[in-house]
Parts: structure tokens; C-alpha cells; sequence
């Protein structure tokens, strides 16, 4: 069904599967705090990363079109399996029928336009969820943007979600599965000097993956590069960015428990947030 509101402005929406969109969010709102911000995380349904192409899209697409209906004109998807599996049929083949004045954007391309800045040997390490690795979306806008001056090893991490997902990021039994995934991929190519924490969750691990891997490789989070892409967007885009509320606010939905979901992201944000429930 088509959208026909009529007001002016709306929350630029920012969706993820769960958590890991916060640590998106909080870049976006450091470098962007004029906005208004409308926060989905679909915790009940998360990890997506072990999920189908088809199931992805459909939840995508729910909470897309639930954001939609709370007034935003602009959806982050601050989410790489989303991006990775939902985003361009969206893009292509609902949006046109649901409201082709609305956008969608994703996390991969603009992480990819800034990765070859950092890089000195050209030999970067992905990790990432089994579904983004398993789309192999990176290769192929590594291959697009760059040819093949850069490799990407992947490896996908996929008891990572879950460990953050059930707030066990800080503990010591996350260690183990930390020092496996880094490990695997370092040995896999050993000359990577920049690894991307290709899913957004992996920033609240970043200390840990910090300490097993070499002082001399790098280790990006997506959150600064997207909002840079996302201030770029919007100043090329005058007419989404008229449509974008800026009262310097932002409001929590989660599907699962809003009390569980505001101590995770106070503690993550460093302030109080005011969560809502909401079914998809
Ligand atoms: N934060 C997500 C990503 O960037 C999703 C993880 C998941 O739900 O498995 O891929």
C-alpha cells in the first residue's frame, strides 16, 4: 500500500536487526546532531545473519515500511545483512510502488568508498555475519570500486551477534570466540593490514578483537564512514534533506523488551533513552 501522508517532515529512520545499528547511530548523531532520529532494532527476530536471502528481505522490508509510517522519508539500514540481502530489491522493487519520493540507503557501498584510504598493502580482512560473507556483496563492490588493487579475505564471526545480542559482549567467555574468528582470518592471509568489522554489531567487541590482532593492523568501524556518506548525501540531496526533521532528538523502538533494550543503550549511547515496544 502506497503512503499519502502529507506532512512535511520526518525522523530519518535508522534500522538494524537488534543493537549493532547504535553503534551507526551514535556516529551519525556526533556528526549530524541537528536531526531528528528514529531508531528500529528488531531484536526479537535478531541474529539475521544465519537467515535466508527471502527472510531478510521480508523483515527488512516490515520494518522499512513500519518506519515509513512513522513519517520518515530517509531509512539508514544500519545493518550489513540487510544491506546485503534486502537493500537493492527495495530499492528496485518496492520502493517505486510505495513511494518513490522515499530512500533507502545501506552501509556496504559507502564503507567500501572509504576503505582504499586506509589500507597500505592493499590486503584487507572482512568480518562479518555467515549471510554477508555468503552474499559476497564486499567482493563485488571491492571488484567494482577498485579492481583488483585491493584483496578481501572474509571470515564470518557468527556467534558474535548472539554473544552481544545477550549482553555477554564484555564477559570472559566471549574471549574464546573472539580469539577463534580473528585467528582464522589472520591465518588465512597474514599480509592484511586493515580488518573490517563488516557487521554492526562488532564495534561493542572492538577491545577484545583489538587484543588479538598485530599493533600494525587497523581495525575499522563503519560508524564514521557512514555518517560522512550520509552528511555527503544529504547535502547533494536538498530535497530529502528538506524533508528531514531537525528538532536534535531521537526516539528507541525495539520488538522485544524495552527495558532490556534501554540498559544496552544507555550504557552504549552514555545517556538515557526512551524505548517503546513495537510489532512488526
Ligand atoms: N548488525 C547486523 C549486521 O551489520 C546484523 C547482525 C545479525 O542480526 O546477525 O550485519
Amino acid at each position: 500500500m502506497p503512503f499519502t501522508d502529507t506532512a512535511p517532515q520526518g525522523p530519518i529512520g535508522v534500522f538494524d536487526s537488534g543493537y549493532g545499528g547504535l553503534t551507526i547511530l551514535k556516529e551519525i548523531q556526533r556528526q549530524l546532531p541537528q536531526y531528528s532520529y528514529l531508531y528500529l532494532g528488531d531484536n526479537a527476530r535478531a541474529p539475521y545473519g544465519t537467515r535466508s536471502f527471502e527472510v531478510v528481505y521480508r523483515f527488512t522490508l516490515e520494518a522499512v515500511r513500519y518506519l515509513f509510517s512513522q513519517g520518515c522519508r530517509l531509512v539508514i539500514l544500519a545493518c550489513n545483512t540487510a544491506s546485503a540481502k534486502a537493500l537493492r530489491s527495495i530499492q528496485q522493487c518496492d520502493l517505486p510502488a510505495i513511494d518513490p519520493s522515499r530512500r533507502v540507503l545501506g552501509v556496504i557501498r559507502p564503507t567500501v568508498e572509504q576503505i582504499g584510504l586506509t589500507t597500505r598493502n592493499g590486503h584487507i580482512g572482512l568480518l562479518a555475519t555467515q549471510g554477508t560473507v555468503s552474499s559476497r556483496s564486499y567482493d563485488m563492490e571491492i571488484e567494482k570500486i577498485y579492481g583488483n588493487r585491493l584483496t578481501i579475505t572474509s571470515q564470518a564471526a557468527p556467534m558474535w551477534v548472539p554473544l552481544i545480542e545477550n549482553s555477554e559482549a564484555l564477559s570472559p567467555g566471549a574471549d574464546y570466540f573472539v580469539e577463534k574468528y580473528t585467528s582464522a582470518l589472520m591465518n588465512a592471509d597474514p599480509q592484511i593490514d586493515t580488518i573490517l568489522l563488516g557487521c554492526t554489531h562488532f564495534p561493542m567487541l572492538y577491545n577484545k578483537i583489538r587484543a588479538c590482532v598485530p599493533p600494525h593492523v587497523e581495525i575499522l568501524c563503519q560508524g564514521g564512514m557512514v555518517a560522512r556518506s550520509l552528511a555527503d548525501y544529504l547535502q547533494r540531496h536538498p530535497e530529502i534533506e528538506s524533508r528531514c526533521l531537525k528538532e536534535n532528538s531521537c526516539r528507541y523502538l525495539t520488538t522485544e523488551n524495552p527495558e532490556a533494550f534501554s540498559r544496552l543503550a544507555e550504557m552504549f549511547m552514555g545517556k538515557p533513552v526512551s524505548v517503546n515496544h513495537v510489532a512488526l
